[in-house]
């Protein structure tokens, strides 16, 4: 998959473009992401991106040009214009089946707002999918395109060492079920021991006992996820 980024402040994404997941993957072809400064396409002595907005009100606002502009361009760098995705509190909500849905694009194009938003034509020229990673406001769309692109490099194929653990997550697979309880080594910890079913080595009731976990944890953190006969 290849992945364009947008954004005013592409130095903010080194260190997680190359943290452990996501340098490996590049550097083993399985996800290509380019940074792309939307200042470039700015035009005048001071590259000016943002201005205020008409009809008064606090703080700034992206102008339309630079951003159409540097999303055309990059889009015309490929043959498959890809995904358009924008990053704003007002769009949908991210959950686990978009990002299923994103990682089945053959390229996305994530752009960032900054400063109160985007001049509305940026939606109307472009009519992205406008995605919010929740219900708070962060001062840009950089850290919910980290989000998106970390949620779905992990579900493109090779990128985890095994196979089945994206599958088992919480959230994955059809009854998107939180995961119940884990434990590993020592078998006992200032008092807490682990439970004896999954030290008996019987897989059948390992798996029911984890599957009964994982409801009970879906009752008390997210029981929309439960079909109506198990709330
Ligand atoms: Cl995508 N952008 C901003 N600025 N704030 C957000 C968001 C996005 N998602 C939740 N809050």
């Amino acid at each position: 998959m290849r992945i364009d980024i947008l954004t005013l402040f592409p130095e903010m994404f080194a260190s997680f473009l190359d943290g452990s997941l996501l340098g490996e993957a590049r550097r083993n072809g399985l996800i290509e992401v380019c940074l792309t400064n939307i200042r470039d396409f700015a035009e005048g002595v001071h590259r000016q991106v943002d201005d205020r907005p008409f009809g008064g009100g606090p703080g700034m606002l992206l102008m339309p040009g630079p951003v159409v502009l540097c999303v055309e361009s990059v889009q015309q760098a490929t043959t498959t214009v890809g995904h358009l995705v924008m990053l704003t509190p007002g769009g949908r909500r991210l959950d686990q089946s978009v990002v299923e849905e994103l990682s089945r694009k053959e390229r996305l194009v994530l752009v960032c707002g900054r400063y109160e938003g985007f001049d509305n034509r940026v939606r109307e020229t472009l009519q992205p999918d406008e995605i919010s990673i929740g219900d708070y406001v962060l001062s840009g769309g950089e850290v919910a395109a980290m989000v998106i692109v970390d949620a779905v490099a992990r579900l493109l194929p090779g990128v985890l060492g095994d196979a089945e653990s994206a599958r088992q997550d919480s959230f994955s697979g059809v009854d998107r079920l939180v995961e119940g309880p884990q434990y590993t080594r020592p078998r006992e910890f200032r008092g807490l021991t682990v439970p004896d079913v999954l030290l008996s080595g019987d897989h059948g009731r390992i798996a029911t006992w984890r599957h009964q976990q994982a409801v009970t944890a879906t009752r008390s953190r997210v029981p929309a996820n439960l079909p109506p006969h198990r709330s």
